[in-house]
């Protein structure tokens, strides 16, 4: 999530609660959202002694062998979180500690929590927040061997134990956090950029322990000329950029602009006789541009993309222009990319919306229709040259090429760090840069790469899943579709670009009356909501079943980080990532719990969820998701504070609520009419029943 993004947050928040007196809001300062995280490794290693940064959450989880903080190595460590509790009204908590180690909490300088043990809980006395922000420190100690599981929980007068919500965070930003934050920044621009393809380490690292995303791939070209327009692939090499405002690809070209022109020329026409094309690019067939329209609507492309008819990308870099795409591909191989984005290269950051093959063709042919059309041709190039300047420019560094390719051969790693690093890719222009690839990095991008390779390469061997997690939201920009910590996505923010394409209403909007939600989950509490196996299996694209059938969207596929996305989202929520187990069946509970669901005598969830083989009886406006999924994903925390108080996680549901205030039912005859045992029998009866189907 952007950091621009967080500090409007936290001024609003700021400004709602400083509403009703005009000073107070001039007088406090405008905090960002967040919360600040300081790591102190206890056995400073391969990493630096002290690391800071910004979280979401004052919630961590760091197995043994992980780093608890991207600059610092695995090893026990201490972890400070500090910052401001904010609350609209005068509110009256219990705070909760769960995990294991030791944890001490803190408000304006006083004591109020402090627990010891493994897999404890441990409650404070009530204490009195008054409006507005509270300063808080919370600490916590792993283990010896480098483990912490911990997670900081509030209960209030009108709701039931929750994690402290993300939005009512605030921190205070500091020099030494921001000097942090930029030498973060540069190391993952350093892996993303890919440095390490042309200035590796002296040895390698492993795999298993390394930052994820020094394994990522480039395109593979060994079937470039099947693939791609040879005009595009000499445009693209001039300037990448052009195409792509974040493209990370470098400029390789250098020396005059007829130079270039030749070297793009060349390499064109070299790459151009690579792969053979499909015998009969045709067998597409026609297809509708509109139908075409209609998807990139409801599929929310919009969220991530440009229409195709606009111009430039002026302003919007954050923002993939789709203009030259269709020009781009060869006939038929643009539907062939959409089908499978992640063929020839696994990490893209294009996602895989496993398209039917009416589909994709639809989308090519509105693409086409709407965008650019293809340029001329750029004249013929010497293929053979253009096989020799690959070589010597180092596309097989990053590309998979044709055999005979060699890797140039660049400085190594360690010895990057002896240098100045003011010159070759870091050179401040093309005289400093020579023959070096061009970055387009600017003079604070230069300026943290440079301080990282002198200072911090050795960090790159370990990596902290939480925070993988925090960066791949970004990368991958799941924000275009999920609202995340009060932030609406950005989809529903451009939905109003694509109206004239036939989407029917804006996508995320409540529903008109009579018609079902096209609402779609935020992504706040998702590291504690689902289970790491079942987040998997649903990230790369392998679930059987849909969730929620009768959403237009759907969840793209992102195959290649599935799994360690996955379990760093529920690291970051101090959550552990092993399945949990099922209950061992009571007859008694299973009995109860099928009772409380059915219609007579219970609380007729079955109107909306459907059970085992059954649909739900009678979803008009609230399908509620099949109980068989629900009870596979769900993990029984979130159950819990669900069905308590569904409004509380999500305001715009329309799943009932069921206990009041005193934990109390309408259903008295079951169980006392004690919720928490109503609840704890339905969930029983959920997991033993629909176990195995
Ligand atoms: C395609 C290969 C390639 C990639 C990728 C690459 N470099 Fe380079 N780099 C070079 C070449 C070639 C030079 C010129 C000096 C040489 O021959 O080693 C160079 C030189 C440098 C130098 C100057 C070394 C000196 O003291 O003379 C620095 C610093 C540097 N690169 C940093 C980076 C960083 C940071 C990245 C990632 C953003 C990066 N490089 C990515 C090929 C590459
Ligand atoms: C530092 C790594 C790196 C080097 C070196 C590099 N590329 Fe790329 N290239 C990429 C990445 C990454 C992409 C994917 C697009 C993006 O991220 O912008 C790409 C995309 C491409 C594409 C488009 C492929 C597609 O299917 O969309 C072509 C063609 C290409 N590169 C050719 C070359 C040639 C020719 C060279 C050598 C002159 C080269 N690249 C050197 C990283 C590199
Ligand atoms: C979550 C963001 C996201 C969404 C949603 C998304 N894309 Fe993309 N798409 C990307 C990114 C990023 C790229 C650039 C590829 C890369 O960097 O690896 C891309 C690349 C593409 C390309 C290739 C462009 C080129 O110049 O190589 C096409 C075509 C495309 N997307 C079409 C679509 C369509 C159609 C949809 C809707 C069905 C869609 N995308 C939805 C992020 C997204
Ligand atoms: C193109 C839009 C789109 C993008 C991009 C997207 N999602 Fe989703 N996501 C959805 C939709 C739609 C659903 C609901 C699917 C269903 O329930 O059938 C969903 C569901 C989910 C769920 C399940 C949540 C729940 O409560 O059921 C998780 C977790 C999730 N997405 C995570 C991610 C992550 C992580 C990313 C980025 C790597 C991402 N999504 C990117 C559209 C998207
Ligand atoms: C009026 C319809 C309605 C009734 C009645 C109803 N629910 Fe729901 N339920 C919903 C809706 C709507 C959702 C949210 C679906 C979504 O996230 O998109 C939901 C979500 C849930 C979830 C989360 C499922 C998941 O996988 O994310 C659970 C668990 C659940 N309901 C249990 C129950 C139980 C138990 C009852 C009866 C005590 C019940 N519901 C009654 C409509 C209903």
């Amino acid at each position: 999530m952007a950091r621009a993004d967080r500090t409007r947050r936290g001024h609003a928040l700021l400004l709602l609660l400083a509403a009703p007196c005009a000073l107070a809001a001039q007088e406090a300062p405008a905090r960002p959202q967040g919360v600040r995280v300081v790591v102190e490794a206890l056995r400073p290693g391969a990493g630096r002694a002290t690391d800071q940064r910004v979280d979401r959450l004052v919630a961590l989880g760091v197995p043994a062998g992980t780093a608890p903080s991207a600059l610092t190595a695995p090893g026990p460590f201490r972890v400070t979180w500090s910052g401001y509790v904010n609350v609209p009204l005068r509110e009256r908590v219990v705070f909760v500690h769960e995990g294991e180690g030791t944890f001490a909490l803190e408000l304006e300088g006083k004591p109020v929590l402090a627990s010891q043990g493994t897999d404890a809980t441990r409650r404070s006395q009530p204490v009195r927040l008054a409006k507005g922000a509270t300063r808080f420190v919370a600490r916590a100690t792993s283990n010896l061997r480098g483990e912490l599981f911990a997670r900081l929980l509030w209960e209030g007068t009108a709701f039931r134990a929750e994690p402290l919500p993300p939005a009512a965070l605030t921190y205070d930003p500091e020099p030494a956090l921001a000097e942090a934050e930029a030498l973060r920044a540069a190391r993952t621009r350093f892996a993303l950029l890919r440095c390490a393809a042309c200035h590796p380490p002296t040895q390698p690292w492993s795999a298993d322990a390394a930052m994820p995303e020094l394994t990522r791939d480039a395109p593979d070209l060994r079937d470039a000329g099947a693939r791609l327009s040879a005009s595009w692939v000499a445009a693209w090499l001039l300037d990448p950029r052009r195409f792509h405002p974040q493209s990370e690809m470098p400029r390789l070209l250098h020396g005059s602009d007829a130079e270039q022109a030749r070297d793009a020329r060349d390499l064109a026409a070299w790459l151009a006789g690579l792969g053979t094309a499909p015998a009969d690019p045709a067998a597409a067939g026609p297809a509708a541009p509109a139908a075409g329209g209609a998807l990139f609507a409801r599929l929310g492309c919009i969220g991530c993309h440009q229409r195709p008819d606009a111009e430039g990308a002026a302003g919007a870099p954050d923002l993939v222009p789709l203009r030259h795409a269709a020009a781009k591909f060869r006939p038929g191989a643009l539907a062939a990319f959409l089908r499978a984005p992640a063929r020839g290269h696994a990490w893209t950051r294009m996602p895989d919306f496993q398209l039917g093959a009416d589909e994709a063709e639809a989308l090519a042919a509105f693409l086409a229709a709407k965008g650019a059309p293809p340029s001329a041709e750029a004249g013929a190039g010497d293929a053979a040259r253009g096989a020799r300047r690959a070589a010597e420019l180092g596309c097989a560094n990053c590309h998979a090429l044709p055999g005979g390719t060699a890797p140039r051969a660049a400085l190594e790693l360690a010895r990057l760090a002896q240098g100045e690093a003011e010159r070759g890719c870091l050179g401040a222009d093309a005289a400093a840069r020579g023959t070096a690839p061009d970055f387009a990095l600017d003079a604070a991008a230069r300026a943290g790469l440079r301080a990282f390779v002198r200072t911090a390469a050795a960090t790159l061997a370990s990596d902290a899943p939480a925070e993988f997690a925090a960066r791949t939201v970004a990368r991958l920009q799941c924000t275009a579709c999920h609202s995340l910590d009060g932030a609406r996505d950005r989809w529903t923010l451009r939905a109003g670009e694509v109206r004239d394409l036939g989407a029917d209403a804006a996508p995320g909007t409540p529903p008109a009356e009579g018609s079902v939600s096209q609402g779609r989950p935020a992504l706040t509490w998702a590291g504690e909501k689902v289970q790491t196996d079942w987040l998997v299996e649903f990230l790369a694209g392998r679930s059987t079943e849909r969730t929620r059938p009768w959403l237009h969207a759907r969840m793209p596929a992102f195959p290649a980080v599935a799994a360690p996305l996955a379990r760093g989202l529920a690291l970051a929520h101090g959550q552990r990532t092993e399945a949990e187990a099922p209950p061992v069946a009571d007859p008694v509970l299973v009995a109860a719990g099928q009772r409380l669901i059915g219609q007579s005598g219970g609380f007729a969830c079955v109107t909306c969820h459907g059970i085992g083989t059954s649909e739900a009886t009678q979803v008009f406006e609230a399908p509620g998701i099949h109980f068989r999924i629900a009870a596979r994903r769900l993990r029984s925390e979130y159950y819990r504070r669900w069905l308590f108080d569904p409004l509380r996680i999500d305001p715009a549901t329309r799943m009932p609520k069921f206990a009041d205030e005193q934990g109390r039912t309408a259903i008295v005859d079951v169980l006392g009419g004690d919720a928490a045992r109503q609840f704890a029998a339905i969930w029983h009866h959920l997991r033993v029943a629909s176990r195995d189907r």
